[in-house]
């Protein structure tokens, strides 16, 4: 018998995988194993029981991983899992900052209820106009699981893509269409490129990537989406350009005290794996990943 303790929301439809032999429990004292989404476990104390912790989710900033390291606590995510998700509502996060649709719909619901709405719509629709995103250049940066469907979607949409990714695994490869422009440097996506999305993880190496300088080299009126997180960019620089108009809109997945409710910024509140299939898919992948760990030993990671 192991028992499990989900430390926030986690999937139920997920977790009914785990076999009648695993009891779901609300004391860590007595837990084996650990599932946890985006809540932080900065400040746990991880009590000797327990022997892995797994993420319902790739990004693994919310864990300690050097106290799971010195405790031998296993940290599985769930790479892949939510890619789905995330892809879909980038391709949102392009389409919003290409159309005002979001001042079209408040426009509407302002004046919800007046019997001239549709008159009044077509003199004011001039206003929330905007431009497709067909046979516009959009960056990748990080081509990765979410990072290569969204450049495969953008491709099918019309856009000409230029993909950046020193660490390219041979699986994401594989899964990349042929069409893509792979580029060698960061400045390439930043000359060239109408809109840029980033897909990396938080490392040493990409904390802040997004900085006066890789902002300077952008072109004027560059569309920036950061549904990855938002460490990856300096508030202050990107306000600074914001400002000027030399990047016209920043979309993020990431409400920040800096950035919420600034002009030319779309905030959505961190939604990328929020679909029920999403979060299903990431629990099913960490019931699995805990199972062979505590059943065989097997520490797999896929
Ligand atoms: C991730 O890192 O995959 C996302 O943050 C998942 C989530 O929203 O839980």
């Amino acid at each position: 018998m192991y028992q499990y303790q989900c430390l926030n929301a986690v999937s139920e439809a997920g977790l009914s995988l785990f076999p009648e032999s695993y009891q779901r429990t609300q004391s860590m004292e007595e837990a084996d194993v650990l599932l946890v989404r985006s809540a932080s476990l900065h400040e746990t104390v991880f009590p000797d029981n327990v022997k892995a912790v797994a993420r319902a989710g790739a990004g693994v900033n919310n864990i300690p991983l050097k106290t799971c390291a010195e405790k031998g606590i296993v940290v599985f995510n769930t790479p892949g899992a939510n890619a789905n998700g995330v892809k879909e509502l980038v391709i949102a996060g392009l389409l919003l900052a290409s159309r005002d649709i979001i001042g079209g719909i408040e426009w509407v619901k302002a004046h919800a209820g007046e019997e001239q709405i549709a008159g009044a719509a077509e003199k004011e629709k001039k206003r929330f106009a905007g431009q497709e995103i067909e046979g516009k250049k959009l960056g990748v940066i990080g081509l990765g699981a979410i990072g290569a469907l969204v450049a495969n979607a953008a491709l099918h949409l019309g856009m000409e893509v230029y993909g950046y990714d020193p660490y390219l695994s041979v699986d994401s490869a594989w899964n990349l269409s042929r069409h893509i422009h792979h580029v060698r440097d960061l400045e390439e996506i930043c000359r060239e490129c109408d809109y840029i999305t980033l897909h990396v993880p938080v490392v040493d190496d990409t904390k802040g990537m997004i900085h006066r300088e890789t902002l300077s080299q952008m072109k004027d009126g560059v569309i920036l989406l950061n549904f990855a997180r938002d460490l990856l960019v300096k508030e202050e620089d990107l306000l600074e350009a914001l400002t000027t108009g030399h990047v016209r809109s920043y979309v993020t997945d990431f409400p920040t005290k800096k950035l919420s409710g600034k002009e030319r910024v779309i905030v959505i509140p961190h939604l990328g794996a929020s679909t029920d299939e999403s979060e299903e898919n990431c629990a099913r992948m960490a019931v699995r990943q805990l199972q062979d760990y505590l059943e065989n030993g097997n520490i797999v990671n896929s």
